[in-house]
């Protein structure tokens, strides 16, 4: 490797604009984005004139200019993808959900319908790939998940740290009016629906606090997932939801909500929600309530801007925030978005583990362990909220 760390994206959507943004912020550690590839030539040369990159027609061509790939595509294809750039010797970032289950291929697949614990099983042996083929190659996976790095959820990390906490329980949320991804709503492309979309993001933020939990006490072990009930349900679909037209209905064979609850093998739970059914901008928070302390991580909304405006029009050029759906009357407009969701510390914690050699806050055994409770959920989903065990 140079001393320069080289990357190259995969995928040139809404994922792969807000990676290149996050590396052009790194600090310290030289970074240069390198180029991308993408599954339409349009879509990649856009992509690449726009943020000054070269684009590539394939991922080997990628592979040959880069020391890393981050893969910024459907989740269906987060494993082929970091596998075969491992096998090339690249470290790799994967974005969420890390991997899962996404089907035997077929256009008729319909996940709602199949068996769930073949999906664990499945989805599981896709984890263990991706972390055998990172062990032979000697290179790391890196996790995209940012509600590690948000600034919230680390000024927690350090007050349950320095304190000595000990935490009782965790709950979360992530949810919005629906995603705009065309993929997103098929469990062929997305492996499951709001659980798998927006859950795993409060819910790695709770096993990640559990770990660091775990290795900050005298066990120095960290604190895993032991078991899980859940309930998963299509709410947009039933005949008596009466459609006004603000939330996504598009959905084809997912959840549109997810309830999970979760035991630690210390006994101490979380409960994490997920959904596409809530207005008025992303809906993103995790509340910690500790033996010594209790701490809410407000991701989004945020409060330190509130603004009053009479006319929608406006504000039309100016950004507010995610999913927000109108910009008359008061709003909370994001600072800094991208820094209040952990967007460029997650890329610098990224280039500087590969740089030095360490692990990265955000690495394969948290995702790995993630991607356990997610599809064990689903397992209990289908039993309707039995408690199943996590597999280890
Ligand atoms: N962490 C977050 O906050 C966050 C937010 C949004 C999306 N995501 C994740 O990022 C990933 C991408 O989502 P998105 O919103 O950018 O989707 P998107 O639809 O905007 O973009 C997907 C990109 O993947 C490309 N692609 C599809 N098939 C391909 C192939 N075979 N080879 C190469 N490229 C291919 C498409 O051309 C497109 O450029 C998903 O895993 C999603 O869950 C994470």
């Amino acid at each position: 490797m140079s001393n320069t760390i080289r990357v190259g994206l995969v995928g040139a959507g809404f994922a792969a604009r807000f990676h290149l943004h996050g590396y052009r912020r790194v600090y310290g550690v030289p970074v240069e984005v390198v180029g991308v590839t993408s599954r339409s030539a349009e879509s990649r040369e856009a992509f690449a004139r726009q943020h000054g990159v070269r684009a590539f027609a394939a991922l080997e061509a990628l592979c040959e200019a880069v020391d890393v790939i981050d893969v910024c595509t459907p989740g269906h294809l987060h494993e082929a993808l970091a596998v075969a750039a491992l096998e090339r010797g690249k470290h790799v970032v994967i974005e969420k959900p890390f991997t899962g289950y996404y089907g035997s291929g077929s256009a008729d697949f319909r996940g709602d319908l199949f068996p769930k614990e073949t999906m664990l099983r499945e989805a599981m042996a896709s984890c263990d790939r991706i972390l055998s083929a990172s062990r032979a190659a000697g290179r790391r996976v890196c996790y995209a998940e940012n509600w590690v790095y948000a600034p919230a959820l680390q000024k927690e990390r350090e007050i349950l740290v320095k304190s000595g906490g000990q935490i009782l329980w965790l709950i979360g949320d992530e949810s919005h009016s629906g995603s705009h991804s065309p993929y997103y709503g098929s469990w062929r492309f997305s492996g499951g629906g709001s659980l798998v979309g927006k859950g795993c993001h409060p819910l790695t933020a709770a096993l990640y606090l559990k770990r660091v939990e775990g290795e900050a006490s005298h066990a120095r072990q960290p604190i895993r997932p032991a078991t899980v009930s859940a309930r998963t349900h299509q709410i947009t679909r039933l005949q008596t939801f009466r459609d006004a037209g603000f939330l996504r209905t598009t959905y084809e064979d997912v959840e549109d909500y997810a309830q999970v609850h979760l035991t630690f093998d210390d006994g101490m739970v979380a409960d994490i929600f997920s959904s596409e059914l809530v207005l008025g901008g992303v809906h993103n928070w995790l509340e910690v309530f500790a033996h010594n302390h209790r701490t809410r991580c407000n991701l989004n909304p945020i409060d330190a801007l509130e603004t009053f405006n009479p006319k929608e029009e406006q504000l039309r050029d100016v950004y507010v925030t995610e999913k927000i759906g109108t910009k008359q009357g008061w709003s909370k407009p994001a600072p800094d978005e991208d820094w209040q969701h952990g967007y460029p510390q997650e890329f610098q914690d990224f280039m500087e583990a590969i740089a030095h050699g360490r692990e990265p806050q955000s690495g394969a055994e948290l995702a790995r362990d993630t991607v356990a409770v997610l599809y064990t959920a689903y397992v209990s989903a289908e039993r309707r909220g039995t408690e199943v065990e996590v597999p280890r």
